[in-house]
């Protein structure tokens, strides 16, 4: 049994009302006996209740729960950071050759290792990951992840038309692979399978229907794709799917549009749509990063949250520019003061936790350090370089601390990334 000493923030439990249920330990403990938390509270009632537990002292530091990145792409690793376009052509230009080099299995394993590493190094515990049309690169990924008992979940992507001929699969080969990828990997582990067609321009009506039918045969698997991101791309499924009667309902016509569906971006949408995501209880993945990189808009958090709608942070790797969540809430908070209805450092730090966990209904394993959650957990050090030991208080409060970190903070303030009870990075020991 281990005992961490150190300032812990978490949220407990679902909220809206961000400030009121943080719950902070200034001298805070958190216990651990193999993969799961045991106890958390402040130091000196819990080192009474554990007197016998290894003591690990991180005082002056945060221990914070295991960040969620709700909408990535693992093949983008390589292609993160290119010039000059916006959605449409970025896909034709960037993103298709760099996904077609992952017919190769070991090219898919290779990058699979340095994607995971990145999610460690950034205290990014939990990824919801778009692979490619290849089917290996989705094995390639799920074995990296049971390798470190990390909780991932991911999907092979779908597309039957509008790419090139090489990245396209079929309705039917669809169906069939995404089957055995969920009978495979499913609830094996801490693996859980997202259907993912890519976006609607990129499949025919008979692919999202047999992505429905697996929709409906196993109904906890979760359903991720995209979704009214720029405004070419919205002109152009209204073309493609002249009878629906818009975006969303391309979706929702097959089944699509249910808890557990992650659509990215979001930023383009009608009070329906916003009306129909609340009633389905899906979530919209915000993607400030990729959003500001290819021009897309500025999310719309204060009418995402008048439906009620789930919103969960992600970066949107490669399109999104950093794989690091703190600069991700960084640049939430340019959108929103944008949009003049600045997002706090509490609801950033929210949507990347147990907001995050409550949207996919994973709170019960990730998001917070509850007793009976996996401890997956991340050891923050918010004053490591001279402007942050300046900038940041060492008896700064929670709000503060999270705040400058969002725009001042990057992987240099990720000591430790805890999965399933094991230190599985160590910043120290990069050095
Ligand atoms: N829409 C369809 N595919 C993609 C993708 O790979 N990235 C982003 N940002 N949007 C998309
Ligand atoms: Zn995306």
């Amino acid at each position: 049994m281990q005992l961490f000493r150190a300032s812990i923030a978490h949220f407990p439990t679902s909220t809206a009302t961000f400030e009121d249920d943080i719950a902070i330990y200034k001298d805070g403990g958190l216990v651990v006996e193999d993969k799961k938390i045991v106890d958390v509270g402040a130091y000196d009632a819990i080192r009474d209740r554990y007197p016998l537990a290894t003591l690990n002292d991180f005082t002056g530091k945060w221990i914070l729960p295991g960040l969620i990145d709700s909408h990535l792409h693992f093949p983008q690793t390589q292609s993160i950071a290119h010039y000059g376009e916006q959605l449409l052509s970025w896909l034709e230009n960037y993103t298709f050759p760099t996904e077609m080099q992952f017919a190769d299995p070991d090219h898919a394993d290779n990058i699979a290792k340095v994607f995971i590493n990145q999610l460690l190094k950034n205290g990014t515990t939990t990824g919801f990951v778009f692979t490619t049309v290849h089917k290996t690169s989705s094995e390639a990924l799920f074995n990296a992840a049971s390798e470190i008992d990390m909780a991932i979940v991911a999907g092979k992507v779908c597309m039957d038309r509008n790419c090139p001929q090489t990245l396209q699969d079929t309705a039917d080969t669809a169906q069939a692979d995404c089957a055995e990828l969920i009978n495979t990997w499913h609830n094996n582990g801490r693996n859980r399978y997202a259907l993912t067609p890519r976006f609607a321009p990129t499949s025919s009506d008979h692919q999202l229907a047999a992505l429905g039918e697996l929709a409906t045969q196993y109904n906890d698997v979760f359903i991720q794709t995209h979704l009214s991101e720029n405004l070419d791309e919205i002109a152009w499924v209204k073309r493609l799917f002249p009878r629906a009667e818009g975006y969303l309902d391309v979706y929702d016509n097959y089944n699509l549009v249910r808890e557990r569906s992650v659509f990215g971006h979001g930023i383009h949408l009608t009070s329906q749509e916003w009306a129909r995501l609340g009633e389905t209880n899906a979530t919209v993945a915000f993607c400030p990063t990729s959003n500001l990189f290819l021009g897309s808009g500025l999310f719309d958090l204060t009418t995402a949250r008048a439906h009620n709608v789930h919103v969960a942070l992600a970066t949107d790797v490669g399109a999104g520019t950093t794989f690091n969540m703190f600069k991700t809430y960084g640049d939430a908070y340019k959108v929103s003061q944008l949009r003049n209805a600045p997002i706090s450092p509490f609801e950033g730090f929210y949507l990347m936790t147990q907001g995050a966990a409550v949207a996919h209904q994973l709170d019960a394993e990730i998001g917070n350090l509850n007793p009976g959650s996996v401890a997956d957990f991340i050891v923050v050090e918010p004053r490591f370089d001279e402007l942050t030991a300046l900038r940041i208080k060492a008896d700064a409060a929670f709000d503060d601390v999270f705040f400058a970190l969002g725009i001042l903070g990057d992987d240099r303030a990720i000591e430790q990334t805890w999965i399933s009870g094991r230190c599985c990075y160590d910043k120290k020991s990069l050095q």
